[in-house]
């Protein structure tokens, strides 16, 4: 039996994964297994060169008791992506979504029930599988679908977290794999944010080529708001800015977040951002499928010895924004843009 309040962000069995695999261009029906191993070859392309991406995205029990899963074909093209970007071959948006179904429907059990905080993740793995030492792109490839149910990604959800600006480890290279959700950028980030964990904080990512800018905030995007006095605008208004770069992942909870601001009223502007116009904003937070929206309580900036503080409490306008999102995803508010599929 699962205590659902006390999941985290990590790994829960549950009965079955889903796979399906790639040979010669041809794609097998996906289908559900309880053995969790997947048997690989030792010369694999994925293994030696990092030919594998990955994906996240979770179903949540309703406050009417349905189950709706996210916005699930942006995850799928995203994939398709980031498969196209390491020359894979990459997961039809249909078959993608195929075993994201069937993996929900064989561990129905897992998914936590509603108001526990707790959702049912899905993590959508493509790994080359082709033996070949020589260097250069695998064409098989296996796909699987590892569902685990999960709490917050953060140990403190929405109540806040520091974060320390980092300009020794780059996560990705200006022109590289960033915008794609490859395994080596996170191996190539954990120098970093295990440094920043040591110490209490969260890692801010600047960009490779500068360290001027803001990039990436953990394994999150980053959203900062600002206040904004104009003469067209009759009450104080609000400024949602986050990064442009080509080195972030282009997350999906941001651009639902993005287009709720919007309808909010507030300004929205994507563009670079450079670490000093922390200063200027009201509140900051990172963002994610896993962590919704984590406000950050101050940022330290260690080379210019500075601090941006936030104030210990998530600020009103992202309070608004993430009970936005998670009204939808729940079910309490209409889903004006159809991004939950509804699953009966
Ligand atoms: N940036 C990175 C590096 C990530 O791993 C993720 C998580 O998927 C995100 C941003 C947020 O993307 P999304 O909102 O689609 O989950
Ligand atoms: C997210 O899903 O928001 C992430 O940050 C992905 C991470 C757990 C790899």
């Amino acid at each position: 039996m699962i205590d659902w309040s006390k999941l985290t962000f990590h790994y829960t069995e549950t009965d079955y994964i889903v796979r399906a695999a790639c040979k010669n261009g041809v794609w097998e029906q996906p289908y559900a297994t309880r053995d969790k191993m997947i048997p690989i070859h030792a010369a694999a392309t994925g293994l030696h060169y990092g030919q594998e991406c990955f994906e996240g995205l979770k179903a949540f029990h309703g406050i009417d008791g349905k189950v709706r899963i996210f916005r699930m074909e942006e995850n799928a093209k995203r994939m398709h992506q980031s498969a196209e970007g390491l020359l894979m071959t990459p997961v039809p948006v249909e078959l993608f979504c195929e075993a994201v179904l069937l993996a929900l429907k064989m561990n129905i059990d897992f998914l936590p029930p509603y108001e526990t905080g707790a959702t049912l993740y899905f993590r959508p793995l493509l790994v080359a599988t082709t033996p070949d030492i020589s260097v250069g792109p695998g064409k098989d490839c296996e796909f699987v679908v590892i569902p685990t149910p999960i709490g917050p990604y953060f140990p403190n959800g929405f109540k806040g977290m520091p974060a320390m600006v980092n300009r020794s480890v780059d996560r990705a290279a200006s022109q590289g794999t960033g915008c794609w959700k490859v395994g080596g950028n996170y191996a190539a980030s954990f120098r970093a944010s295990e440094a920043a964990h040591a110490m209490g904080y969260e890692c801010m990512f600047t960009d490779a080529k500068t360290h001027k800018y803001i990039d990436e905030c953990t394994a999150s995007n980053f959203i900062g708001i600002k206040e904004v006095k104009g003469e067209r605008l009759k009450a104080k208004g609000w400024e949602y800015i986050t990064p442009r770069s080509s080195a972030i992942l282009p997350s999906i909870t941001n651009d639902s977040l993005m287009t709720l601001a919007k309808e909010m009223g507030m300004k929205v502007t994507r563009r670079k951002i450079r670490v000093e116009e922390l200063a200027d904003m009201q509140e900051a937070a990172a963002c994610g499928t896993a962590c919704v929206i984590s406000p950050l309580t101050k940022v330290v900036d260690p080379d210019n010895n500075i601090t941006y503080s936030f104030g210990d409490k998530p600020g009103p306008v992202l309070t608004k924004l993430y009970h936005a999102l998670q009204d939808i995803q729940y079910g309490r508010v209409e889903d004006k843009h159809g991004w939950c599929l509804i699953v009966e």
